[in-house]
């Protein structure tokens, strides 16, 4: 497809993801590349411009990352951010040194020229004064001489350079962040960079996303089969109905009930998926068996690692029995994709997930990833643009291992049925609250603790039901919600009285780290 697209070069800068995101909000798109990428590579991307992202690193150290230099003779503009512009200074013959006061958070930028990128940005309070903009400043280095040929067109009161530019090469360099949402008129510096000075084009849309991609997913299935293993969630959702749009009854997909899902769950996605979209769905009940092996084990990482493995033998027999199959489609994203091809390596794992993707050994399955490209919110907008329900486009993330992480220590089927009665009430009163949206996730959690309570004059001793309820952006880091102390009231109350087994309820106060979303 042809389409303006800007290349990010990657330094290890925590807001890499950011800046790709920030440039394809304005319709144009990004990619990110590890900033080692062979630079036959970046020539095959054609970019219309490239981003060098900011970086931990001093561009001094030992081992500093540096890109391929021939990227200054592509002929293409280029924007520097904090490490990005360091590099551009060294790289082009300028100076770098330690900045006598480090600077990071808030600082008044003093714009010297608005005729291109920090055009529209500030306007003059008064004919005589400065132009101004609040920018997020994260840096120990800075410029001590720019590169020959480079001019400076704004500063700070800690950094005589903190904004460069060479315009006849259209090289532009900022020590500060306009990706970040603290960089007040960060987006319109992005914008004058991607529209003004590569002169991109907004061709980036849904619309043509979803084109392209029903049309690679059809050149590529022939007259094979696809299936497609789906949860209930937005990503396996999405890819489904995407791949049925492209290829219709070819794809079946497969939907497997482990015996720990939540109340009504494989009811209300047959409903989406088959009354909806008319979609070949395969509901699987493989509940006993599931539970036969999850019985007595205490252990989270067994739990995990049973609840994977199952779901792949399941899986796999129902595949076998379509004829013809020769793909599998999942909804991998592209973070998941980032993850896998950084130059820092993965991270060390603190849980087991559980991932589809073992299926491919076995099964000798082709994949089909059409979100590999798409960040979280875009493949909302994509699902809505394909005529999804909000109700499945807003979902909240729910784990592969499902309730057995939230039923802690043993799982039986009456410890499970007490989960799943709290769980709906705590949904029911978040949505009635108008929360839901607002919070990343929110689900109740099963104690293996009982506690002394004392009902209608009698003493009990029964169960006690943790509520959890997360705000975050990816789910890496979260908070715990401010969740109002009336509706806290209200799920108590009701959890206490309509389930019988539980006469406790508590609320998790603690963020991620050092505690996790999941409590196993
Ligand atoms: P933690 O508990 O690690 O969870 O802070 C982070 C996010 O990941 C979800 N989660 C999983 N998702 N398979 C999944 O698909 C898994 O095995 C799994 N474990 C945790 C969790 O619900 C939260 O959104």
């Amino acid at each position: 497809m042809l389409k303006d697209k800007i290349l990010v070069l990657d330094f290890g800068s925590q807001y890499t993801q950011l800046i790709a995101r920030r440039v394809r909000e304005n319709s144009v798109y990004s990619e990110i590349f590890p900033y080692n990428a062979p630079f036959e590579k970046i020539l095959d991307f054609k970019p219309k411009g490239i981003i060098l992202s900011g970086g931990p690193s001093s561009v001094y150290s030992k081992g500093s990352p540096i890109p391929d230099i021939k990227i200054f003779n592509l002929g293409i503009p280029i924007l520097g951010i904090c490490y990005g512009m360091q590099l551009m200074a060294h790289l082009l013959g300028g100076k770098v040194a330690k900045a006598a006061k480090r600077e990071y958070g808030r600082a008044e930028l003093i714009i010297d020229d608005d005729s291109d990128l920090f055009s529209g940005i500030a306007e003059r309070p008064t004919p005589n004064a400065q132009r101004q903009a609040v920018v997020w400043m994260s840096h120990g280095d800075r410029i001590e001489k720019y590169p020959e040929g480079f001019i400076s067109i704004a500063h700070t009161d800690n950094s005589p350079v903190a904004a460069m530019a060479n315009k006849k090469k259209n090289f532009y360099a900022l020590q500060f962040h306009p990706e970040v949402v603290h960089t007040e008129k960060g987006r319109e510096i992005i914008k004058n960079f991607i529209f003004n000075i590569c002169g991109s084009k907004p061709t980036w849309t849904m619309k043509s996303f979803i084109e392209t991609a029903k049309h690679e997913i059809k050149e590529k299935v022939g007259n094979q089969r696809v299936v497609c293993g789906i949860s209930g969630g937005v990503d396996s959702s999405v890819t489904a109905v995407l791949v049925h749009e492209a290829i219709g009854d070819a794809l079946t997909c497969i939907f497997v009930d482990n015996g720990v899902l939540r109340h009504d769950e494989a009811k209300k996605v047959e409903l989406m998926l088959k009354k909806s979209f008319h979609m070949k769905i395969k509901y699987v009940d493989a509940s006993e068996r599931f539970l036969k092996k999850l019985k007595g084990v205490k252990d989270p990482e067994r739990k995990r690692k049973i609840i994977g493995n199952e779901f792949i033998r399941v899986f796999e027999d129902e595949a076998m029995k379509i004829m013809n199959v020769s793909f599998l489609a999942q909804g991998t994203l592209y973070p998941d994709v980032i993850e896998s091809t950084s130059f820092k390596g993965p991270s060390a794992t603190i849980k087991s997930h559980h991932n589809v993707g073992g299926l491919l050994k076995k099964m000798k399955l082709k994949l089909i990833e059409p979100l590999r490209e798409l960040f979280k919110d875009e493949v909302r907008v994509l699902g809505r643009e394909l005529g999804m329900p909000d109700e499945t486009i807003n979902r909240h993330p729910f784990p592969g291992p499902g309730l057995a992480i939230r039923c802690i220590s043993d799982i039986t089927k009456e410890r499970l049925a007490i989960l799943r009665k709290a769980d709906v009430i705590v949904l029911d009163e978040i949505k009635k609250a108008g929360l839901y949206n607002k919070i990343w996730q929110v689900f109740a959690v099963l104690l293996p603790v009982k506690s002394v309570g004392v009902m209608g004059d009698e003493r009990t001793y029964d169960n006690v039901i943790a509520v959890r309820a997360v705000t975050s952006v990816d789910g890496m880091t979260a908070d715990w919600a401010q969740i109002p102390y009336e509706v806290l009231g209200r799920i108590s109350n009701r959890i206490i009285n309509e389930v019988k087994g539980v006469n406790r309820v508590v609320y998790d106060i603690s963020s991620k780290p050092p505690s996790t979303i999941e409590w196993e």
